[in-house]
C-alpha cells in the first residue's frame, strides 16, 4: 500500500471549440461587471464583452515583474474592477494572479498556450533579478475557459516548446513526493496525449484535433503542476529564468531530458510511466528526441546562456533542499547545466533499462513477515541496482567488490572484526550512532564502539589502576554520572577499555594473558568513580586487511585520534557508549573511522608530579527517550 493525501483544487472549467464566446456569462455567473482584460490579444474577448470591460492592460511580460503589476493595479483601483480576465500564456494568467493576490479579485483565465499556471494556486514574480514564488489556494483561477480555436494560431514554435513545458510538469509529477493515484493518471494521460499531438501540430498547426489533444493534455498537466510538489527541473528552470533571463518555455525543453537521465536511476516506476506513455523504452532519450524532432532547442547555449554562469546557477539551485528523488549536490546539478548547456543527449540513452528486474526483486520481499524487513531489503536493492545502473558497472568491478567483501568476512574471527571496521571506515556507523543517539542535545554525545570491547571486563574497585605494570605516561581520571537535571547516578556500571602505549589493545596481542587495560567500575552515591590508568596515544586500526586496502587505495591514513572508551550502564537509563578525546592530541580532524565529536574533546592537564588528568561529567538520559 502507498498511502497518499490528496488536495484538490476547486476550480470551473469549460472546454472546446468556440468557447470564448461564454465569456459574458461566466463574468455575470461571478457576479462582476466591471471586468479588468489582460493580455495582449484580447480584442475578440473585449469585443465579446462589451460593456463589461472597464479598463484593458496588454503590456504582460514574462516572469511577472512587480514593476508591471504594479501598473496593472493602478488600473484596477481606477476603474473600480470587480473581475479579472486574463488570455494568453502563463504571463497573462500570472498578472491575472498577481492582481488576485493584491487584491483579492475573483479571475477567469483563457489560456492559449500551453503553460498550465491557470490550473495552480502558485505565481512567480520576479523582482531586482530574484525570482520568488507564493502559493495561495485563493490564487487559483475561479474559471478556466480552454478555447481551442484561439490555440490554432500559437506559432509552432512556442507550441512545442510550452508542449514540453506541460510535459515537465506531468514527469516530475510522477516522482513528487505527494504522487497519488489520480495525479498519476492525469500525468500519463498529458503525456501521452502531448507527445502524440506535438509532432502533428508540428506538420499541421491548424489541426484541430491534435490541437484538442494537446491542450486537455495541458490541462491535465497543469492539474499535476498545481496538486503535487516539483522536484529539481522546476527549481532549475526557474532559477535560469530569474536569475539569467533564460526564456520560460525554451529553457523548459532544453532541460527536461536532462534533469530526468538524471533522476533515473533514483525514479524507476516515473521514467517506466513515461516511456510507456511515449512508447518508448529509455525514457529521458525519447523526450531528448521528440524535442529535437519538433524543432525546440535543444542547448542552453543555443539560448545564450553564458557557460561561466553554470556555477553560480548550479549554486542558486542547491542553495536550500527541496525533495528530489535523487540527491542534489551542486557538482551533480553542475553536471546536469553543463550536459544541457551542450546539448548532450542524456546518457542512460543506449543503456538497457533494469526498472522491471528491480522491481521485481522488490516485490519478492512482499511476503515478508515484518513490514520494516521488506521496507529495508527493498530500498537496499533499489538503491544497489540504481548504484549499478548510474555508474555503469561492469563485470570485473562487481567481481572485486565481491572478493574485497569474502576477504572481509573471511578475516572475521572472535577477535578480529573486519566489517565493524569497513562500516567505520566508511562513516556508516558513525551515521547509524548521529541517527540513534544524537536526537537529545541535553545528553552526552555518544561515538562508535568499535571492535575492542569485549563483554565482562573485569569488576575493579574505585582508584585500580588499569595499567599496573605497563609503560606509559600516567594518567587519573575522575568521573561523575548525572542525570538530565544534573543530579548524581549512584550504581552505574561504567566498562572503560583503551589501548597500550603502542596502540594495541590487549585482544590483538595474543601473548597477553587475561584482560589489560579495561576494567569495570561502579559510580558512588554521589554519581563518581575513579581509575588511574596511562594516557592514551593515537593509534591505527588495524590495516593487513581489505579495509586496509581501500585505506591505501584511496590515500587515506589508518589513525585514530588519541581517546578513553565508556559504555555506561544504570537501570532506568539508556545506555551510553562513547569516547573521550585528548585535546590537542592528532588526528582529531581525520579520524580513520569519522568517530570525533567536538563536545567529546576534552583537556587533560597534567598535575603537579607530571600525572596527566581528566575530569569529566557524563550527562545519560532516562530509558524511553527517543530511540530508547
Ligand atoms: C576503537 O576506537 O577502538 C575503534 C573504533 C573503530 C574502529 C577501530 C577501532
Ligand atoms: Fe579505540
Amino acid at each position: 500500500m502507498e498511502p497518499f493525501e490528496y488536495n484538490a483544487h476547486a476550480s470551473r472549467v469549460i472546454f472546446g471549440a468556440g468557447t470564448l464566446g461564454r465569456l459574458p456569462d461566466e463574468v455575470a455567473r461571478i457576479g462582476a461587471a466591471r471586468v479588468l482584460l489582460l493580455g495582449g490579444r484580447s480584442d475578440r474577448a473585449a469585443e465579446l464583452l462589451g460593456p463589461l470591460v472597464v479598463a484593458r492592460f496588454e503590456q504582460v511580460a514574462m516572469h511577472t515583474p512587480v514593476e508591471v503589476t504594479e501598473q496593472a493595479l493602478a488600473l484596477v483601483r481606477e476603474h473600480d474592477v470587480d473581475c479579472l480576465v486574463s488570455i494568453g500564456g502563463g504571463s497573462s494568467t500570472g498578472l491575472g494572479k498577481a492582481l488576485a493576490a493584491r487584491t483579492g479579485l475573483p479571475q477567469i483565465a483563457v489560456p492559449t498556450t500551453y503553460a498550465g499556471s491557470e490550473m495552480t494556486p502558485v505565481v512567480g514574480e520576479t523582482s531586482d533579478g530574484e525570482k520568488t514564488t507564493r502559493s495561495d489556494p485563493a490564487l487559483v483561477p475561479r474559471t478556466v475557459v480552454y478555447d481551442v480555436e484561439l490555440t490554432l494560431g500559437l506559432p509552432v514554435e512556442l507550441s512545442v516548446t510550452s508542449g514540453l513545458n506541460a510535459m515537465a510538469h506531468a514527469v516530475e509529477a510522477l516522482y513528487s513526493p505527494q504522487a497519488n493515484p489520480a495525479v498519476d493518471n492525469f500525468a500519463q494521460d498529458a503525456l501521452a496525449r502531448l507527445a502524440r499531438s506535438l509532432p502533428v501540430i508540428a506538420e499541421r498547426p491548424d489541426d484541430l484535433d491534435a490541437r484538442a489533444d494537446a491542450l486537455t493534455g495541458a490541462w491535465l498537466a497543469g492539474i499535476c503542476l498545481g496538486t503535487v510538489g516539483m522536484g529539481l527541473h522546476h527549481k532549475l528552470c526557474h532559477v535560469l529564468g530569474g536569475s539569467f533571463g533564460m526564456p520560460h518555455s525554451p529553457t523548459h525543453a532544453v532541460m527536461l531530458p536532462h534533469v530526468m537521465a538524471y533522476n533515473a536511476a533514483a525514479a524507476p516506476d516515473a521514467m517506466r510511466r513515461i516511456a510507456s506513455a511515449l512508447g518508448a523504452t529509455d525514457a529521458p532519450a525519447a523526450v531528448f528526441d521528440l524535442a529535437a524532432r519538433l524543432g525546440a532547442p535543444t542547448s542552453l547555449e543555443e539560448l545564450g546562456m553564458s557557460s561561466g554562469d553554470l556555477p553560480r546557477a548550479a549554486s542558486l539551485a542547491t542553495a536550500q533542499p527541496y525533495p528530489n528523488p535523487r540527491a542534489l549536490t551542486p557538482e551533480g546539478v553542475l553536471s546536469v547545466l553543463e550536459g544541457a548547456w551542450r546539448g548532450d543527449r542524456p546518457s542512460t540513452a543506449g543503456r538497457p533499462d533494469i526498472g522491471w528486474l528491480t522491481d521485481e526483486v522488490v516485490a519478492s520481499f512482499a511476503g515478508a513477515a515484518s513490514p520494516r524487513t521488506a521496507q529495508l531489503l527493498g530500498d537496499l536493492v533499489r538503491r544497489l541496482h540504481g548504484f549499478v545502473a548510474d555508474n555503469d558497472l561492469t563485470e570485473d568491478e562487481w567481481q572485486a567488490a565481491i572478493d574485497f567483501l569474502t576477504r572481509t568476512g573471511q578475516l572475521c574471527s572472535p577477535t578480529r572484526q573486519e566489517f565493524v571496521l569497513l562500516s567505520d571506515t566508511l562513516g556508516i556507523s558513525s551515521a547509524v550512532d548521529l541517527l540513534t543517539n544524537s536526537r537529545s542535545p541535553e545528553t552526552t554525545p555518544s561515538a562508535v564502539l568499535g571492535p575492542f570491547y569485549v563483554e565482562g571486563p573485569p569488576a575493579v574497585p574505585a582508584g585500580t589502576n588499569l595499567a599496573e605494570g605497563l609503560p606509559g605516561v600516567p594518567l587519573r581520571a575522575d568521573v561523575r554520572i548525572v542525570d538530565l537535571d544534573g543530579r548524581p547516578v549512584p550504581d552505574a556500571v561504567v566498562d572503560v577499555w583503551q589501548s597500550n602505549q603502542d596502540g594495541f589493545y590487549d585482544v590483538q596481542l595474543p601473548e597477553l594473558e587475561g584482560p589489560v587495560l579495561r576494567a569495570r567500575l561502579r559510580s558512588d552515591a554521589d554519581g563518581r568513580l575513579w581509575f588511574r590508568s596511562i594516557l592514551p596515544s593515537e593509534y591505527p586500526i588495524p590495516d593487513d586487511g581489505p579495509v586496509g586496502q581501500m585505506l591505501r587505495a584511496t590515500g587515506r591514513h589508518p589513525y585514530r585520534a588519541p581517546h578513553l572508551h565508556f559504555m555506561i550502564s544504570a537501570p532506568g537509563f539508556r545506555r551510553l557508549i562513547t569516547q573521550l578525546f585528548v585535546a590537542g592530541g592528532p588526528y582529531l580532524d581525520s579520524d580513520a573511522v569519522f568517530g570525533v565529536k567536538d563536545d567529546l574533546i576534552v583537556e587533560f592537564p597534567a598535575a603537579a608530579d607530571g600525572t596527566r588528568t581528566v575530569e569529566f561529567t557524563f550527562r545519560i538520559a532516562p530509558q524511553g527517550d527517543h530511540h530508547g
